[in-house]
């Protein structure tokens, strides 16, 4: 049954309420952006302005631990210190893997609607997993024009049974193989400021971990709405595996949006604020979002990692010795995650929660 569009109480029900998705609006023959749907001028996209971060090459992690090693780690650190992001090959997840994500991800979105409502959060049988559409859409001034389902980790007993039975396999593998790439960053991050983390405090560090399939439907006017609006991820590092449609952008503190570009076998990471606290700012929680399109629907699937809940965060008293001051003040991470999920996207301003007083 096609929803009134014009009336925000019943798109909302329709949409959010009742799971049917951005996906289902598509599906019920819906040709035109519905208002709740629409951007501020502000937020808005203008047509790709062609800027990419091409220039710069996907670091190569088969030579990490290799004679290059001090190349890699340089290289690694400087993409934290400027743009927050990097791409990465050679990562050891299998290239098949990443395909086999992709197709499970379109394979979830494209079931009936009513197969993907019952993992709403209010009725989902497992607390591990959540689907939905948008960030909070209930206190967002513009819906984002993305479906999503997330599937946080305890144990893979518990994710074998709980996950989706599309993606849990895949997601669960993917999470996997990327945990070894996730903590040897972090540890050459670590090791540029002098410290050397304990393992109980390194599995501290991203013992949360969460894998998240995005579905971006296609748009009819993308220049009205908004995939993802501009944000930073909370946690250490998140690692991203996107489609070949393209959207991802990423705004350096000072510098312009600028894409970056699929790259087929690559992985996307990008450090979170927890990651830029830690580091007192050296490391970059860099601002991203993602743009829709009207030439298909795009996939992605990042896992975040972030601290458990009872970890305080603050800067590491290594680097604020170093810089003779602390840019954040200590903060539980609950506390912290508690914060960010409570407002709309808005850039940066999650990091304002742990800044110094
Ligand atoms: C996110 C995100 C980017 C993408 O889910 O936090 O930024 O390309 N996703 O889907
Ligand atoms: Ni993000």
């Amino acid at each position: 049954m096609a929803a009134n569009y014009e009336d925000r109480d019943t798109l909302f029900n329709f949409v959010v309420k009742e799971g049917n998705g951005v996906k289902g609006l598509i599906d019920s023959g819906m040709s035109c952006v519905p208002q709740p749907f629409v951007q501020p001028l502000s937020e808005r996209i203008a047509t790709p302005n062609g800027q990419t971060c091409e220039a710069v090459q996907p670091i190569d992690l088969s030579q990490i631990d290799g004679p290059c090693h001090t190349e890699v780690a340089k290289q690694i650190v400087e993409a934290a210190e400027t743009l927050g992001f990097f791409q990465v090959v050679n990562h050891g997840v299998s290239v098949e893997l990443l395909e086999l994500l992709k197709m499970s991800a379109h394979e979830f979105f494209e079931q009936p609607p009513e197969n993907k409502a019952v993992y709403l959060k209010e009725v989902s049988p497992s607390k591990l997993v959540k689907y939905g559409t948008s960030f909070v859409p209930e206190k967002e001034k513009a819906i984002e024009w993305k479906d999503y389902v997330s599937m946080l980790y305890t144990n893979d007993d518990e994710a074998l049974q709980h996950w989706p039975l599309q993606c849990r396999e895949v997601a669960l593998d993917f999470l996997k193989s990327s945990m070894a790439m996730v903590k040897r960053i972090v540890e050459v991050l670590m090791e540029d400021v002098g410290v050397i983390l304990e393992e109980e405090r390194m599995n501290s560090l991203v013992g949360t971990k969460m894998v998240n399939m995005n579905y971006y439907p296609t748009c009819p006017s993308p220049e009205l709405t908004i995939g993802v609006g501009r944000h930073s991820d909370m946690g250490m590092l998140t690692v991203l595996l996107q489609d070949g449609i393209g959207g991802l952008y990423v705004k350096p503190d000072n510098g312009d949006w600028a894409e970056i570009p699929p790259l087929n076998g690559a992985l996307v990471i990008n450090v979170g604020d927890t990651l830029q606290i830690l580091s007192n700012g050296k490391y970059k929680s860099a601002e991203h979002r993602v743009r829709t399109t009207n030439i298909g629907s795009r996939v992605s699937v990042p896992i975040f990692t972030a601290p458990t809940p009872s970890e305080k965060i603050g800067p590491l008293p290594e680097v604020v010795e170093r810089d003779g001051v602390a840019r954040y003040k200590e903060v539980l991470f609950q506390d912290y995650m508690n914060n960010f999920f409570s407002q709309p996207h808005d850039g940066k301003k999650s990091l304002d929660f742990a800044r110094a007083d």
